[in-house]
C-alpha cells in the first residue's frame, strides 16, 4: 500500500511536538486542580440528536460539519464535534445535580469537525474545556474567564485579547432577532450567499460574517446590547465589574455570538490577532438552558474551550520551546563497556535521574555528539579502560571539566550527583 498518508485534515503529534502537548496539560491540570475542577471523560462518539439538540440545527457545526454515521445496529452516531453537549449528556446521565452544589469539570481530547483545513482549523483537534455547572453567579463567569488567561499566561501566551459580548437571555435575542431582520432584509442581495441564508435560519450569526461587505452593513444594525432587559444588562454589568476587580481587560465586541446556539448572557473568546491564522484560542460562555434542554432540570452553566493546536502554534512562532529535561547521557563502546553502560543507566533511573543510553554501538567521537545535542547535563563514559576498572568517566557537558569514579560510588551518592547536575564542580570529596 504506497503512498498511505494520514487522512486530511488530521496530523500526527509526532515526539518533537508532544512535549508542548505535555506542558500545556500539565500546566492546565495543575491550576485547574488548585481551583477545584474534577476531570472528566465522556465517549468520543454520541447519539446524533445530542449534538443535533445540544449545539442547534441551524449552526454550521450540525449543519454542514459533522462526522454522522449508522453503526451496524442502525443507530445514527456521531464524532463528538465540542465537549459540552457530551458534559452535559453526563451530568444528567449520572444525577450529578442531585449532589446538590456546584459541579466544576475540565476535561481534553480530540474533537472532529467536517471543515476547510487551514493553519490552525482540523478536521480532528483537540481542545481543553471547563464546565461550571448549576450556578447563575456571575462570579463564576469572571472565574473561568480568569482561570482560562490563567493557563494562558502560564504557557508565556498571556498577550491574548479577551473580546466580551453578552447575548442576553432567550427573550432578550427573540426581540433582538427582529429588529436585526427588519433592518438587514433591506440589504439582502447585497450580503454574502451564506449571510442570506442566514437570514432566515439563524440571523445573528450574520454579524460574525467575515466578508468585507456583509461586514460594512453589520456595522451599522442595531445592536443586541441594546435589547438587554435589565436583569440581562445587570449580569453584564457584574461580569465586567468582577473582571475589572481582578485586573483582567477586555473589549466588549457588540457583534461577537459564537458558532453554538446554547449561549445566553455571556459570551467571550481569547484571540491572538497578530498572527496570520486562526484568531481565536479559547471560547465559551454562559449556557443556562442546556441542561433542560437536553431533558435535566434547570440548571445554569458557564465554561470554554481551547484550540490546543492553536496554542501549540503560537508557542512555536513565539518559539516558548519546552525544556528538555535530560540528566544524564550514557556513552558506552565494546561488550563489558556496554553491558556495564545498561546497568548504570537501570540504576540512574531507579534512582530517579533522567536518562538516556547510547545504544548506537558507533564510534566514541559520534556518540560524543549526540550527548552534546541531548540536551543532558552530565556525560558518563565507559571505554575498555574504565570497563576492566569498573570505573566511569564523568563529563560536564557545558564545562567539559571531567573526572573518574568507580561505577559502585557513582551511583551510591545520590546526594552527590544531585550536586553535580545542580552546576557545582565536580570535585569529589
Ligand atoms: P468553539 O468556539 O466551537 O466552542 O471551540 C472552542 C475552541 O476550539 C476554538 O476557540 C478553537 O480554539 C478550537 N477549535 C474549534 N474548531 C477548531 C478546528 N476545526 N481546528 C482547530 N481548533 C478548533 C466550543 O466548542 C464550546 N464547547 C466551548 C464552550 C465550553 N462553551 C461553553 N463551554
Amino acid at each position: 500500500m504506497a503512498g498511505m498518508q494520514a487522512p486530511r485534515g488530521t496530523r500526527d503529534i509526532l515526539p518533537t511536538e508532544v512535549s508542548y502537548w505535555q506542558q500545556i496539560e500539565g500546566i492546565a491540570r495543575q491550576i485547574l486542580h488548585q481551583a477545584a475542577f474534577q476531570e472528566i471523560r465522556t465517549p468520543l462518539f454520541e447519539q446524533t440528536e445530542l449534538f443535533q439538540r445540544g449545539i442547534g440545527e441551524a449552526t454550521d457545526i450540525v449543519g454542514k460539519e459533522m462526522y454522522t454515521f449508522t453503526d451496524r445496529g442502525g443507530r445514527s452516531l456521531t464524532l463528538r464535534p465540542e465537549g459540552t453537549a457530551s458534559v452535559v449528556r453526563a451530568y444528567i446521565e449520572h444525577g450529578f445535580q442531585a449532589q446538590g452544589g456546584i459541579q466544576r469539570l475540565w476535561y481534553t481530547g480530540p474533537m472532529f469537525r467536517y471543515e476547510r483545513p487551514q493553519a490552525g482549523r482540523y478536521r480532528q483537534f483537540h481542545q481543553l474545556g471547563v464546565e461550571v455547572l448549576g450556578t447563575h453567579s456571575p462570579r463564576a463567569d469572571a472565574e473561568v474567564i480568569a482561570l482560562g488567561l490563567d493557563i494562558l499566561k502560564a504557557l508565556g501566551l498571556g498577550d491574548v485579547t479577551l473580546m466580551l459580548n453578552s447575548v442576553g437571555s432567550r427573550e432578550d435575542r427573540q426581540r433582538y432577532r427582529q429588529a436585526l431582520v427588519d433592518y438587514l432584509t433591506p440589504f439582502r442581495d447585497e450580503l454574502d450567499p451564506d449571510s442570506q441564508t442566514r437570514l432566515e435560519r439563524n440571523p445573528l450569526r450574520i454579524l460574525d460574517s467575515k466578508d468585507p461587505k456583509t461586514q460594512a452593513i453589520a456595522q451599522d444594525a442595531p445592536q443586541l446590547l441594546a435589547y438587554l432587559a435589565p436583569a440581562s444588562a445587570e449580569h453584564f454589568e457584574q461580569v465586567q465589574q468582577y473582571l475589572t476587580d481582578l485586573g483582567i481587560t477586555y473589549t466588549i465586541n457588540p457583534c461577537l455570538v459564537r458558532g453554538l446556539d446554547y449561549y445566553t448572557h455571556t459570551a467571550f473568546e481569547f484571540q491572538q490577532l497578530d498572527l496570520n491564522q486562526e484568531a481565536t484560542v479559547c471560547g465559551g460562555g454562559r449556557y443556562d438552558h442546556l441542561v433542560s434542554e437536553l431533558g435535566g432540570p434547570e440548571t445554569p452553566a458557564v465554561g470554554w474551550a481551547m484550540g490546543l493546536e492553536r496554542l501549540i502554534l503560537l508557542l512555536q512562532a513565539q518559539q516558548v520551546a519546552p525544556e528538555i529535561h535530560l540528566d544524564f547521557y550514557v556513552v558506552a563502546k565494546g561488550d563489558t563497556a556496554e553491558r556495564q553502560a545498561l546497568k548504570l543507566a537501570q540504576q540512574l533511573r531507579h534512582l530517579e535521574f533522567a536518562v538516556e543510553q547510547d545504544l548506537s554501538g558507533s564510534a566514541f567521537g559520534k556518540q560524543m555528539k549526540r550527548a552534546d545535542r541531548s540536551g543532558a547535563k552530565l556525560c558518563l563514559i565507559i571505554g575498555e579502560t574504565e570497563a576492566t576498572q569498573q570505573t566511569v568517566q564523568v563529563k560536564a557537558l557545558r564545562t567539559s571539566e571531567q573526572t573518574l569514579i568507580s561505577q559502585a560510588k557513582l551511583v551510591h551518592n545520590r546526594a552527590q550527583l544531585q550536586q553535580w547536575l545542580n552546576g557545582a564542580g565536580l570535585e569529589l570529596p
